[in-house]
C-alpha cells in the first residue's frame, strides 16, 4: 500500500496588508508560532512575505525574516507561499489578488466583508474548482466565531432567523447619543477621534456594512443565493438624539438591528434598520463596540454570540484561527456548494411594531384625531405619550404602534401626515414589541 507523504513541517504564509488587522495577525504568527504549531498538528504557519502600499513606513513589528514588498501580486505568486492572507481591504485590487491565489490552488484567508458579500459564491466555486480554500471568519463580527457557528456547529439545524448588532461603529454612536444626549454628528466625530470609526464612515452609518455581514451570514444559514441588493437597508443618518432620549424613557434602546428571517424553504427577508429594542430583549444591553448575533434554529433553538466585533486583535483572532484551520484541513474547501435561488419577500408584507413621534397642533382634539386615524387605518396603538414642544410651539405626541404589516403602517403614516392637526411626522422607527 502506498504510504501517505509526511505532513510538511512548515507552511508559507503571505499577507496582503499590514494595517490594523494585518499587524496583529503578523504579531501572532511570529510571537506565538509554538502555540500555533501545536494547534496545527505539528505544522508551523510561517509568515514569509507581506505586501504593503508604503514599504518605507515604520512598522511596530520585528520583520527580519519577512520579505516586505509593495508588489502584492509577487507575494501571491511566491512559490514558497501556500496561504495568502488578504487584509488590505477594498474591492480592488483585493478581489483580483484573491482570484489569482485561488487559480494557483492556494488557500486564501480574508477579512474582507465587501469582497465576500459581493463575490463570495463565485470565489468559493473558484476555490473548489482549483482545489484551493477560501476562509473568511473575520469578515463577520471580528473575533466572534459566527461563520464557524453557521458553517460547522449548526450543520444539523434548520436556522429560521438571525438578529444581530453587527456594526460596532453605529453601536458606539447610538450608545453615546442615548447615554449622553449628544448629536449624531458629535458622536460620530468622537468615535472617529477614538478610533472606533473610520474617516469615511459612510458604509457604517448608511447600514451597508451591516447589510454585507447579514448577507454573508444568511447565505450560510439558509444556503440561499443572496446579495446586498436583496436587503431592505435604512441607516442611522436620519436619527435625532431626541428620539434616543424618548425611547430610553419608554424603556427602549435604539440599535441598528440586522434581521434575516426564513419562511418555508426558500423565502427570506433581510433588513437592516434602526430599531427600538425593549429592555427585556437580549440585544438591549449590547452597547458600544460590542456585537451580538442571535440565531433561532429548530434543534439548538436560541444560540447567541457576543463580544468585541472589530479592532486589530479581535479580528486577528478570527484570521489566525482560519490560518490554523486551513493548515489542518489543507485542500478541503469549507463552503457548501450550489446555493438555491431565494425568493425575497416583500418588505411591505412584514409585520412590524413602531415608535412614532408627531408634532401636533395645540388643540384639544389633536391627540384624539391622531389615534382615531391610526385605528381607522388598522394600526393598533400600544401606548401614546404627550411631550412638551421642542424647537417650536407644537406639542409632541409619541405613539407606540402595535404589530401590523409595514404597508399598513406606511399608509397610516401618510394619513397622519395629511391631517390638519399634525404639523409633522418627526420620526418613525421600527420597534420590537416586548
Ligand atoms: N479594522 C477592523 O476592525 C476590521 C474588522 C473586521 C474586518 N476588517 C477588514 O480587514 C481588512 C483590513 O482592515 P484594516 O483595518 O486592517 O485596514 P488598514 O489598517 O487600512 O490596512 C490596510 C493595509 O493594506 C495595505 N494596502 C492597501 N492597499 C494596498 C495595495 N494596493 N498593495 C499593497 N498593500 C496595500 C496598507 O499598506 P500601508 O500600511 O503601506 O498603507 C495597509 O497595510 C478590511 O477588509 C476590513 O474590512 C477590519
Amino acid at each position: 500500500m502506498a504510504q501517505q507523504p509526511p505532513a510538511p513541517q512548515q507552511i508559507g504564509v503571505g499577507m496582503l496588508g499590514l494595517g490594523t488587522v494585518g499587524t496583529e495577525v503578523a504579531r501572532r504568527l511570529i510571537s506565538e508560532w509554538h502555540l500555533l504549531t501545536a494547534r496545527a498538528g505539528g505544522t508551523t504557519p510561517v509568515l514569509r512575505a507581506v505586501a504593503v502600499r508604503d514599504t518605507s513606513k515604520q512598522r511596530d513589528l520585528d520583520l527580519k525574516n519577512v520579505r516586505v514588498s509593495d508588489n502584492a501580486a509577487s507575494v501571491v505568486d511566491d512559490p514558497d507561499i501556500a496561504i495568502v492572507v488578504e487584509v488590505m481591504g477594498g474591492t480592488e485590487p483585493a478581489t483580483g489578488l484573491i482570484d489569482r491565489a485561488l487559480a494557483a490552488g492556494k488557500t486564501v484567508v480574508t477579512a474582507n466583508k465587501a469582497v465576500i458579500a459581493a463575490e463570495g459564491p463565485r470565489l468559493w466555486e473558484a476555490a473548489a474548482a482549483h482545489h484551493a480554500g477560501l476562509w473568511f471568519e473575520a469578515a463577520v463580527g471580528g473575533g466572534l466565531p459566527v461563520v464557524s457557528l453557521l458553517r460547522d456547529s449548526l450543520r444539523g439545524d434548520r436556522i429560521s432567523s438571525i438578529d444581530a448588532i453587527i456594526n460596532g461603529t453605529t453601536n458606539v454612536i447610538l450608545t453615546r447619543m442615548r447615554e449622553e444626549g449628544v448629536t449624531l454628528a458629535a458622536a460620530l466625530a468622537d468615535a472617529q477621534a477614538r478610533g472606533f470609526a473610520e474617516a469615511d464612515a459612510g458604509a457604517d452609518v448608511d447600514g451597508w456594512d451591516a447589510a454585507q455581514k447579514l448577507v454573508i451570514m444568511s447565505r450560510l444559514a439558509f444556503n440561499l443565493a443572496l446579495t446586498v441588493d436583496d436587503a431592505d437597508v435604512v441607516g442611522i443618518g436620519g436619527l435625532d438624539r431626541i428620539d434616543l432620549g424618548y425611547t430610553g424613557q419608554l424603556g427602549y434602546a435604539v440599535k441598528l438591528v440586522a434581521h434575516a428571517e426564513r419562511r418555508g424553504r426558500d423565502a427570506v427577508q433581510l433588513r437592516v434598520r434602526p430599531t427600538a429594542v425593549p429592555a427585556s430583549h437580549p440585544l438591549f444591553g449590547v452597547n458600544g463596540a460590542n456585537n451580538a448575533v442571535l440565531l433561532a434554529s429548530d434543534l439548538a433553538q436560541t444560540v447567541s454570540l457576543g463580544g468585541v466585533g472589530a479592532g486589530g486583535e479581535s479580528t486577528a483572532s478570527a484570521v489566525v484561527s482560519d490560518i490554523v484551520n486551513a493548515v489542518v484541513r489543507r485542500g478541503s474547501q469549507p463552503e457548501p456548494t450550489a446555493a438555491r435561488t431565494a425568493l425575497i419577500l416583500d418588505t411591505e408584507e412584514y409585520d412590524v411594531a413602531g415608535y412614532v413621534r408627531l408634532r401636533i397642533t395645540d388643540t384639544e382634539e389633536a391627540r384624539e384625531l391622531v389615534l382615531q386615524a391610526l385605528a381607522d387605518r388598522g394600526v393598533p396603538v400600544d401606548d401614546a405619550v404627550d411631550k412638551p414642544p421642542v424647537d417650536g410651539p407644537a406639542p409632541q405626541l409619541l405613539v407606540l404602534t402595535g404589530i401590523a404589516p409595514r404597508a399598513v403602517h406606511d399608509r397610516a403614516l401618510e394619513t397622519l401626515d395629511s391631517l390638519a392637526v399634525v404639523r409633522e411626522v418627526a420620526c418613525a422607527l421600527d420597534r420590537i414589541s416586548p
